[in-house]
Order: C-alpha cells, then sequence, then structure tokens
C-alpha cells in the first residue's frame, strides 16, 4: 500500500501537532458550552479520534453520513445523506468535523441541514482545506492542514475506499487511478 504514495504530505508528528493546535483553540473558543460535535463519516474519523482528545470539554460526539466522491477522484454534484445523525441539534452549537473541504458542497449541505433544524451555532473543524477546489464560497472556521489540488489519501482519506489506514497524508500516484 505505501508503495502507491507519491510523496508524504503530512506525517504522524505533524497531524499530532495539528490536532493539538486547534483543540487549544477550540477549548478557549467554546469555554463555558458543551458543543455537539459532529463527525463525518467516513473520512473524518480518525481526526476526529485525534481532535476530540485534545478538546478539554464536556463535548457530544454524533455521527452522520454523506456521501459525495461515490468511489471516484472528483467531488460530484450530487450530496446524498446515507445515516443520519442520531440526536436532536436543535438549539445546539454544532463543531462539524471534517476530513477535507475540497468543492465546498458537502459542508454548504450540512450547515443548511443543521441550520433548517434550529441548531444554535454552526462551526467547521476541517482536517485538510483545498481551497483550489472551491465551487461555492464558504470557508471552515479551523483548518489543519491547506493543500493543493493533488489527490491526497490516508489518515481516513480514500480512493475506492482504500488507504484510510495509513498513518499519514500523501499524494497518490496518478497510475493508480488513471
Ligand atoms: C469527502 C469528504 C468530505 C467531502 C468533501 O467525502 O469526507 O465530506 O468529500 O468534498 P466537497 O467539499 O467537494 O463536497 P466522501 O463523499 O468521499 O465520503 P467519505 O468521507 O465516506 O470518503
Amino acid at each position: 500500500m505505501n508503495n502507491d504514495i507519491e510523496e508524504i504530505l503530512f506525517d504522524q508528528q505533524q497531524i499530532h501537532e495539528a490536532a493539538v493546535r486547534l483543540g487549544q483553540r477550540i477549548t478557549e473558543d467554546y469555554a463555558g458550552q458543551k458543543p455537539l460535535v459532529l463527525s463525518v463519516l467516513k473520512g473524518a474519523y480518525l481526526w476526529t479520534a485525534d481532535l476530540i482528545r485534545e478538546i478539554d470539554l464536556y463535548v457530544d460526539l454524533e455521527f452522520i453520513k454523506i456521501s459525495s466522491y461515490h468511489g471516484g477522484v472528483t467531488s460530484s454534484n450530487e450530496i446524498q445523506l446515507v445515516t443520519d445523525v442520531q440526536s436532536d441539534v436543535k438549539d445546539r452549537d454544532v463543531l462539524i468535523l471534517e476530513d477535507i473541504v475540497d468543492t465546498g458542497q458537502s459542508l454548504q449541505f450540512l450547515k443548511d441541514l443543521l441550520k433548517d433544524r434550529g441548531a444554535h451555532s454552526v462551526q467547521v473543524a476541517t482536517f485538510l482545506d483545498k481551497k483550489e477546489g472551491r465551487k461555492i464560497e464558504i470557508d471552515a472556521d479551523y483548518v489543519g492542514f491547506d493543500v493543493r489540488n493533488e489527490f491526497v489519501v490516508g489518515y481516513g482519506l480514500d480512493y475506492a475506499d482504500l488507504y484510510r489506514n495509513l498513518p499519514y497524508v500523501g499524494i497518490l500516484k496518478k497510475d493508480i487511478y488513471s
């Protein structure tokens, strides 16, 4: 599996440091609150596990599963709600945890959904931010790393549902998917 990677972008130590940095900021920003942390499956599961351990607050943890890539290398325009959140988000301060914001369509879909359901506030902590990929104007509130417009895998991010278990983030060799 490791041989399929062209270049490592962020290693385990860098990822840990990003989680510590954002965890401290979130702890300060949400002081006195009990946010509902909403992890977006599947991609954000490792980021969620690492980041929430750096947040020194009482939090509720929930999951939601949406799908936009449908197994390919580019985001589709159609977002599907695959598994809904199990608890009521009304009046809650929701912190969405994403692995990557690319076109921004998944994030817009989630924000609209949560606002429609009466969330008090909705913010986003994304592990990766691929700003060049944006199709709509939307920004994350907390960003682990900016990434260039390459197809990256690892640390939760997949190609055809593989590579999520790489402990680092790397660029996938083009011959793997072309
Ligand atoms: C990925 C990622 C984000 C979304 C970002 O999910 O986890 O949710 O795409 O892309 P966008 O900004 O262009 O909408 P994906 O649909 O691949 O599902 P997965 O997390 O299960 O891999």
